[in-house]
């Protein structure tokens, strides 16, 4: 018998609490982020506008999901068998201006959250990819943030004049709600996990110069 996406689901979102209960229960963020997903509940029944869809984006697929892999080999088993079958979008319509060659670069999907394979209590977990040589603008927001990095290197600053710092595949990132983030990448693509624990219809702010230019603009340094 076939596994149904919501098996496939299941098996994605108990490999992230097991892979993150074993190798990273000290870290920031992720008690927070564990007990969230594990109250959520998974109603076999559908979600209002989820539906399978790829974007040119998940081009780089292949690739993220051979790195989240190495990264937790039973993890990157669970995600390579939902990722085909997951609902992925375009940047989010609150990011202004993203220009073409950036939106055939990016793409996210949810798991858990409005549109996800599972509703949700005020908590979004899913996926994103940022191709090669791309740069995701300085912005901050209500929610707290926690990513879990498959691939890398990346470059991450947490202020608009701030220095970049280098994070490694197998990386974790907890952004406090309000805590300016950007991103930036090299030679590779980054694929992660995300997860919102929070104030989700909270707002988003795009801040510094950026947030009056296109998104693939250089950054400043
Ligand atoms: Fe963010």
């Amino acid at each position: 018998m076939t596994a149904s996406l919501f098996d496939l689901a299941d098996q994605a979102l108990d490999a992230v609490i097991a892979g993150l209960e074993a190798r990273h229960a000290e870290a920031e963020g992720v008690a927070e982020t564990l007990a969230c997903l594990k109250r959520q509940e998974r109603p076999h029944s559908g979600v209002p506008g989820f539906s399978p869809r790829q974007d040119p984006a998940c081009r780089h697929l292949d690739a993220g999901l051979a790195a989240a892999r190495q990264v937790d080999p039973d993890l990157g088993a669970a995600l390579e068998a939902i990722a085909p079958l997951l609902d992925w979008h375009r940047i989010p319509p609150h990011v202004p201006r993203p220009p073409e060659p950036f939106m055939d670069d990016y793409a996210y999907t949810k798991i858990v959250g409005p549109g996800g394979v599972y509703p949700g209590d005020d908590f979004m977990l899913g996926l994103f990819i940022i191709g090669p040589h791309q740069f995701y603008p300085d912005h901050l927001h209500d929610a707290p943030e926690f990513y879990w990095l498959f691939s890398g290197p990346s470059n991450w600053r947490f202020a608009v004049d701030a220095p970049w710092n280098v994070k490694l595949a197998g990386a974790l990132q907890w952004n406090q709600a309000h805590l300016s983030h950007a991103m930036q990448t090299g030679e590779v693509a980054l694929f992660s996990l995300w997860a919102w624990t929070r104030d989700i219809a909270g707002d988003f702010t795009i801040v510094g110069a950026e947030g009056k230019a296109p998104l693939n603009s250089p950054p400043a340094h």
